[in-house]
């Protein structure tokens, strides 16, 4: 469904950020992206999301150019960015209104039920913990029309242990929703957790060192960590981005 084809960016001459970079994210993949900090990930989804406009290259969505358009894709940031004043239900349907006018609540309803999050509908987003507002951030981007999801490092402020509970929530949720997500962060272990496929990329300016087929099968267990095949592949990306 997307495909990145040759794309390369710079923010002025001397600062090449992208050199020639392809991937592809078909329907209903999760696809990561594992780079080291300041490798071009966040500018790669600016290209994306229409914001900036590549140098060189294509990125088609469903075969059609997007090139500069808006609204083709949900964007989950870093930071959850949900509105204050608004209740959790509210912000949750939040980017169908922004993309749709219309807001379907009993839909989001739903999808704050099968999340666990039922309870919390009418709360707001201060009375919510960090964990609980990325995840009412994600649901905000899966209620979304767009059938493709960006996540630029979800976790990334997160203690171990949040970090892996929302993984699994994540994992969860999508499993039952089955979007396409290409999915950005610096930690290994995380990519291969999550993921079908990861493309990693190499320091700036930055392009595709390896794509790698995740081989476990989901659903996803956390004793897979300890696992050899898990440790071996572990390994085998850590040399990979160790040598860039
Ligand atoms: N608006 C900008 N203007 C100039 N340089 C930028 C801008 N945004 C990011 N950069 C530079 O581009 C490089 C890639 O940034 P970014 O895409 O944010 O990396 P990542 O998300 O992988 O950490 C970094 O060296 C950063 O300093
Ligand atoms: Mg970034």
């Amino acid at each position: 469904m997307l495909d990145i084809k040759h794309v390369s960016y710079a923010y002025s001459h001397d600062q090449k950020v992208l050199s020639d970079l392809s991937l592809q994210v078909n329907d209903g993949e999760f696809v990561s992206i594992l780079g080291p900090s300041g490798s071009g990930k966040s500018t790669l989804f600016h290209l994306i999301g229409g914001l900036y406009r590549p140098e060189r290259g294509e990125i088609l969505l469903d075969g059609r150019e997007i090139i500069g358009e808006k609204g083709h894709i949900s964007y989950m940031p870093q930071q959850p960015a949900l509105l204050p004043w608004r209740s959790v239900l509210d912000n949750v349907v939040l980017g169908a209104e922004l993309a749709s006018k219309k807001a379907d609540k009993g839909e989001a309803k739903k999808l704050l039920e099968k999340a666990g999050l039922a309870e919390y509908a009418n709360a707001l987003p201060h009375q919510l913990s960090g964990g609980m507002k990325q995840r009412v951030a994600f649901l905000r981007s899966l209620a979304s029309p767009q059938k493709l999801m960006l996540l630029d490092e979800p976790f990334s402020a997160l203690d171990e242990l949040t970090r892996l509970s929302m993984q699994n929530w994540l994992l969860n949720v999508w499993e039952k929703n089955r979007r396409s997500v290409l999915f950005i962060t610096h930690s290994i272990e995380e990519a291969i957790y999550l993921s079908d496929t990861i493309y990693v990329l190499s320091s700036k300016p930055a392009s595709i060192v390896t794509k790698v087929a995740v081989p476990f099968a989901r659903p996803r267990r956390e004793e897979m960590a300890l696992e050899p095949a898990f440790i071996q592949l572990k390994q085998e990306l850590y040399a990979l981005l160790k040598e860039r």
